[in-house]
Formats: structure tokens, C-alpha cells, sequence
């Protein structure tokens, strides 16, 4: 099977372990990445930030092309590709990766953090490090950390109380743990992926979302809703990973230098986040939507007995916790 053939092949879904040892390329050249979010997102320009700063640190030998909006397909098609080595890396939020190895979904715990501040350094810590290495069980390199905005609560009623949440269709990511949360709220929690939120609320498909104010603003949700939470109730990670077997294509020195330039273009999107829930808060509170805020106790008691079963579950959770109290 030549190379083409074999991309082809994994795209359309064939076995992984059926796939042939791919042929080592004489250089990077151009390296893809993909990711969910559209070309308004910080994540997408991020990656694009990434792309300059790879070209500029290996002279042009290292080209990135952006591949945003789902381009690529979904996040669980993506992670196949990575894992087939058809394409060389993506920045991911932790569903996929959550649902093969629960551990990763303890960091989207409810109020795990108190601020972005808090979240910034945790996606840095050291146990974050060690669910990095995780990522080498799926056949993927794990790069590093960084996040979207802090989850907030967007519904197209308002509800005055958590109860009032009762048997509302809340959007979440297919997560485990999240969804685990709005079951234990009461709600009825409904996955859906980024690309088909506008009309999901617009058309009443969902009562409410998870999601956090960027999102809210540059996808104008909000004109469907009526009342945003601003619970700052989860951290919303992603993860930026490569494919384990084009790594090992690569040398030494082209490691180091992704390496380099990815732990850069994270620690700089992280630091953005501090500023990018106030700003786009502002801008949904200026343009008259009702946003309010609310803590831990308006979900009564979902937050605490989300913690007695998931710290069983997930072992990796009492040490987050550990760390982020020492934060
Ligand atoms: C979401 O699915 O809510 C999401 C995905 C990527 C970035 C931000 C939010």
C-alpha cells in the first residue's frame, strides 16, 4: 500500500492495528494540525501563532497548516487519524480522551479552581504533567495544556434557582464527568459538539448550554437565550497532542524544537485566558444581556456528591485537588 493509499484507508476508518509501520519521511516538511474551533477562536489562533513561530524558529524547514473548524472532521475522527499517523497533531478538548481513560476528566471537576489564575497554573502543575503522559497509551504524545474560558450556564429560561434546573436539556461535552454533574444537578444533560450548538438552542433541541462567554459572544448564542449563569463552575482544558507515530519520523532536534514552540504558544494562550472571560463578559453585560453571577450552592448538593464518587473513580482527582489548594 503506498502512503496515499494508507491515508486514505485510515480516514475512511480502517482497524488500527490492521495499519502498516509508515515510511519515515527525510523531514517534517509540512505538519497538519486540526482542531474543532472556528478561525474566530483563540485555540485557532493560537495554532496559527504556533505555525509563525515553528517557521521562524527552523528558519522555514517546519511548516504548520491550520486545519480549524472541523475541517478534519470530528475530534473522535482526529484522534483516529493522530493515532494512524495521517496527521501530525491537533489541540483537542478531553472528551475523546477523557472517554478512553477516565483519569484526564478529573481536571474538568466543578469548582476544582476559584479563577482562571488558579486554572493557569494547575494546567501547568506537575499532575497535569503526569496526565500528559497519559497520552502515550493512545498512541499519541501529549504536549502540553491549555484551556478555553471557565464554563459558565446559558439558558434559554431563566432559572431563578438550581432546582428550577430540573429536567432541563443541558448541553455538555460527551464527557463522563460532566455529564455525571448535570444528572447529579437534576438536569438532563445532552452532548453535542461545538459546530451544532447555534441551532440546537435556536431551535429549542437543548434548553441551556455549558459554555463559556467567548463562545457566547463570537457565536451569538446569546441571542437564543434569555439568562446567562456566570457560575465559573469547570475548567474547560484542552490538550495539544501529536501523533506517537509520526514523532517517531521525526529527530531529535525537530522534537526539541516543537516541543519548544508549543510549551511558548501554550503558556502564552493560557495567560490569555486570564483576560478573555472579563473582556467577553463585557461585551455580553454591554450589549444588555442578563448575566448573573452564582457559586457552588446554587447546585446544592451535585458538587459534593460528584466529589465522593469521582474521587474513587479517579485517583488522579485527590492530588488535583491537593495541588490547587496549594495554589
Ligand atoms: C465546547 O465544545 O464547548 C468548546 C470546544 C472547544 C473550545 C471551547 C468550547
Amino acid at each position: 500500500m503506498d502512503r496515499r493509499t494508507f491515508v486514505k484507508t485510515v480516514i475512511a476508518g480502517s482497524a488500527l492495528s490492521a495499519a502498516p509501520a509508515l515510511p519515515a519521511l527525510a523531514g517534517p516538511g509540512t505538519l497538519r494540525i486540526g482542531l474543532i474551533t472556528p478561525p474566530s477562536h483563540q485555540w485557532s489562533k493560537s495554532a496559527e501563532a504556533l505555525a509563525a513561530r515553528l517557521a521562524e524558529a527552523s528558519g522555514g524547514r517546519i511548516a504548520l497548516s491550520v486545519h480549524a473548524a472541523g475541517q478534519l472532521g470530528s475530534e473522535a475522527q482526529m484522534l483516529q487519524q493522530l493515532q494512524a499517523g495521517a496527521l501530525d497533531m491537533a489541540f483537542l478538548t478531553l472528551g475523546e480522551l477523557s472517554n478512553r481513560n477516565a483519569q484526564f476528566g478529573a481536571l474538568t471537576a466543578p469548582y476544582l479552581v476559584r479563577d482562571m489564575g488558579q486554572a493557569r497554573r494547575l494546567l501547568a502543575g506537575a499532575t497535569a504533567q503526569e496526565l500528559l503522559a497519559k497520552a502515550g497509551r493512545l498512541g499519541l504524545v501529549g504536549l502540553g495544556f491549555g484551556m478555553a474560558g471557565m464554563r459558565q450556564v446559558l439558558l434559554r429560561e431563566p432559572a431563578p434557582a438550581g432546582e428550577a434546573l430540573q429536567g432541563r436539556k443541558i448541553r455538555t461535552v460527551p464527557l463522563a464527568q460532566e455529564l455525571d454533574f448535570w444528572r447529579r444537578v437534576g438536569a438532563a444533560p445532552t452532548p453535542l459538539p461545538l459546530p451544532a450548538l447555534y441551532d440546537a438552542l435556536a431551535n429549542g433541541q437543548i434548553d441551556g448550554m455549558q459554555i463559556d462567554f467567548e463562545g457566547t459572544w463570537n457565536s451569538r448564542y446569546f441571542e437564543h437565550a434569555s439568562e446567562m449563569l456566570a457560575s465559573d463552575h469547570m475548567i474547560f482544558p484542552m490538550i495539544a497532542v501529536g501523533s506517537g507515530r509520526r514523532w517517531a519520523t521525526l529527530s531529535h532536534e525537530d522534537r526539541a524544537l516543537i516541543d519548544g514552540a508549543v510549551a511558548e504558544t501554550l503558556e502564552e494562550l493560557r495567560a490569555t485566558y486570564e483576560e478573555i472571560d472579563a473582556i467577553y463578559r463585557a461585551k455580553i453585560e454591554e450589549a444588555g444581556f442578563p448575566v448573573r453571577s452564582v457559586d457552588r450552592s446554587y447546585f446544592g448538593g451535585a458538587v459534593d456528591a460528584w466529589y465522593s464518587e469521582w474521587r474513587v473513580m479517579t485517583p488522579v482527582l485527590e492530588r488535583l485537588e491537593a495541588e490547587a489548594a496549594e495554589l
